[in-house]
């Protein structure tokens, strides 16, 4: 059985936990694996209506194991409080594994966070405020405790009053913040440590006897290409990659043990938070959509910016992720309308160019070059098949397809589990 990245194609919110949820009944394993909290997967399914974090959306299948994986930042407060309102609802949360390698939140992170924030000003990211940004520097700056730590009581002591120490300067220092108490932190991980030590395992093991076994396993991405750090629309990025190069790092799977890479995309564009988005449209059929889609934030409740698709954009995102097919969610959303518009180039300083540049400063001058299309102004909700989908629907999807250079696999038609068109078997 196949592995299978199931990635975020544009600035995430595409509806990856809806794909994931759909796929996940047909794996034995979905390891989540980049990003933190600040992800919101929505999931609507015959148990209920789900807002997740940081727990895989395979979590609703008892035979699924679910791996919050080594490449993901995890605040334990929010997950066990996620674990919590699950289990409230009889979701059983008994096959959730933590990696021991995944690095957490700690709450200097989430002090930080707001004030850098704070201290950009006007050029403010807009992020989450969930710590994610600081938790990643402090990765990469060798200065992050990980999930293992907290079973290692004495070490984690050890490890917290140096780090402590160091972040307690910066936050008197140059934010003029009050400091944290060691004995409060520590006394407080340990207890998280305490509630959540059966979940945490060495998982690179886990996995390995998965794939011997054959087990078909989703990587569940987190977040955009667009938000990617190297590709995305930097600074106003995240901080850790949600491409199915970052899922082969942060699961642990070597780049040739990825068979296929589904890219979600919106039929549309949205955008949370700072940084250029060509394609927004801060008019009446921008806010119709966003009050149709309810377009606001899952984690945040900030109202998303929506634009029309971005064919450019998405080209990129094909080329990064190494797309072999195309999950379009929401293609009812625009059953109403009657033009839309698809971004296939940019004009930029009087010239045409169909790249993504890499400054945010340069895409900020970039204005889009539409290509118009009737629209449908039809219902799609209840279309189960391809064939059986509006002709100028079909058209839309299949000059998506030309543009991006990948087929469309599944096509999404409203938010429950079954509102889906299967072009081809994903898996
Ligand atoms: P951070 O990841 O909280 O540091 O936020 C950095 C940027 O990524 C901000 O623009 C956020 O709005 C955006 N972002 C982070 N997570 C998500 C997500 O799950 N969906 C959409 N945007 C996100």
């Amino acid at each position: 059985m196949a592995v299978i990245a199931v990635v975020g194609a544009q600035w995430g919110d595409e509806g990856k936990g809806k794909v994931v949820d759909m796929l996940a009944e047909r794996v034995k394993m979905v390891v989540r694996f980049s990003g933190g909290d600040n992800a919101g997967h929505t999931v609507i399914n015959p148990i209920g209506d789900f807002k997740l974090h940081l727990i895989p959306s395979g979590i609703f299948y008892p035979s699924v194991t679910c791996i919050i994986g080594s490449g993901t930042v995890i605040n334990p407060a929010r997950l066990i409080e996620e674990i919590d309102k699950l289990n409230h609802k009889k979701v059983d949360t008994s096959h959730l594994v933590i990696s021991d390698r995944a690095h957490l939140v700690m709450p200097y992170h989430l002090l930080l966070d707001g004030l850098e924030e704070e201290s950009r000003a006007g050029k403010a990211i807009g992020t989450t405020r969930r710590g994610i940004g600081p938790a990643f520097a402090d990765k990469v700056a060798r200065l992050g405790i990980r999930a293992g730590e907290l079973l290692d009581k004495k070490a984690l002591l050890d490890r917290l009053a140096s780090i402590l120490e160091h972040k307690n300067a910066i936050l008197t220092k140059i934010y003029g913040a009050e400091p944290l108490s060691l004995d409060e932190v520590y006394e407080q991980y340990c207890r998280y440590g305490e509630r959540l030590a059966g979940y945490i395992k060495e998982t690179t093991t886990i996995i390995r006897k998965a794939r011997e076994r054959g087990d078909g396993i989703l990587l569940e991405g987190a977040q955009g290409a667009l938000l990617d750090p190297d590709y995305g629309t930097y600074p106003y990025t995240t901080s850790s990659s949600p491409l199915a190069g970052g899922g082969s790092l942060g699961a642990g799977i070597g780049p040739t043990g990825i068979d296929r890479v589904l890219g979600v995309f919106k039929a549309y564009c949205t955008r949370v938070g700072g940084g250029p988005m060509p394609t927004e449209l801060e008019d009446e059929t921008g806010n119709r959509i966003r009050e149709r889609a309810c377009e606001y934030g899952t984690t945040t409740g900030r109202p998303r910016r929506c634009g029309w698709f971005d064919a450019v954009a998405a080209g990129l995102s094909n080329q990064v992720n190494g797309l072999t097919g195309m999950a379009i969610t929401r293609l009812d959303v625009l059953d109403d309308l009657p033009e839309l518009k698809i971004c296939v180039a940019y004009e930029l300083d009087g010239r045409t160019i169909d790249y993504f540049p890499s400054s945010a400063a340069t895409l900020e001058r970039c204005r889009p070059i539409y290509e118009k299309l009737e629209g449908w102004q039809a219902d799609t909700t209840d279309v189960r098949r391809f064939d059986d989908l509006p002709e100028q629907a079909k058209k839309y999807v299949k000059r998506l397809e030309e543009l991006i250079s990948c087929p469309a696999d599944l096509i999404c038609v409203g938010p429950a589990r079954e509102q889906k068109i299967e072009v081809r078997p994903v898996l």
